[in-house]
């Protein structure tokens, strides 16, 4: 069962995941991080980035790949998921920027990709520590509804839904590209520790379907129950329809600190 972790709002679920990412690169200097896009996981890296200013910690080793990147925007596009990562994560952290990777979205280079992405994290050892948000379509990465369990990054057609979802991150709704190149769901669980964070009443229903099922291809986020390690942390309303609330604060409340999340 997925460990869920109620918190009381984005930024305390940040201090959260950041203490968590802060222990494995103690613990391990060349840690490989699985990042994510998106507007939830930027509390994670804000507190992450105040803890390495407070209390430095050498992160000259630690690699990332991230999940996903829209397919065809220019070079540089402030949007594409390069930039993105490049601003809020890598200069953000003091990344080395070799060392984090971002899926390749140039449409003359798509045919081999994936695998060269996939090739890549195999080279760094697999991840350690796989940064999740989820959309409201239930999608983890860009797997949307009916992507294969077993998938391994590769070319998606976004759904409308999620290309509606994304348009506020551009000038008008039609500039959102229609493909992506994304991890597979079968790349996401080859991760040793996967952390899915999700805010607010629009993600109750896919943490819900991710939480507690059924485990189905309709709702790509159902995968966490196939992996050993997974921890939702959710704000009161990403919680509020899950059946089995109450025992999930129990089961927290009752976990020994030592063991962290
Ligand atoms: P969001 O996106 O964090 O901006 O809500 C999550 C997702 O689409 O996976």
């Amino acid at each position: 069962m997925a460990e869920v972790v109620v918190v009381g709002g984005a930024s305390e679920g940040g201090d959260l995941v950041a203490r968590a990412i802060r222990d494995l690169i103690a613990s391990r200097p060349d840690a490989v991080l699985g990042l994510a896009t998106g507007s939830t996981p930027l509390p994670v890296y804000a507190s992450l980035a105040v803890s390495l200013r407070e209390d430095p910690l050498d992160v000259s080793r630690v690699r990332g790949f991230s999940l996903d990147e829209y397919v065809g925007l220019p070079e540089g596009h402030p949007e594409s998921y390069r930039s993105v990562i490049t601003r809020d994560v890598v200069e953000l952290l003091g990344l080395a920027p070799d060392n984090v990777l971002v899926p390749n979205g140039d449409p003359g280079a798509l045919q081999t990709a994936g695998e060269d992405y996939e090739r890549a994290i195999l080279a760094a050892g697999g991840v350690d520590l796989q940064i999740l948000g989820i959309g409201r379509t239930g999608h983890l990465g860009f797997n949307e509804p009916g992507s294969s369990f077993a998938s391994m990054t590769r070319v998606k057609t976004l759904t409308p839904e999620t290309r509606r979802d994304n348009a506020r991150f551009f000038d008008s709704p039609s500039d959102v590209p229609v493909h992506c190149i994304t991890q597979g769901l079968g790349t996401i669980l080859r991760a040793r520790h996967l952390v899915l964070l999700a805010c607010g009443e629009e993600k109750a229903e896919a943490v819900a379907a991710a939480v507690e099922g059924p485990l189905t291809a309709q709702r790509p986020g159902s995968i966490i129950a196939l992996h050993p390690h997974v921890t939702v942390v959710v704000d009161e309303a990403a919680a509020s329809r899950l059946d089995n609330l109450a025992y999930y604060r129990y089961a927290y409340a009752n976990k020994p600190r030592w063991q962290g999340i």
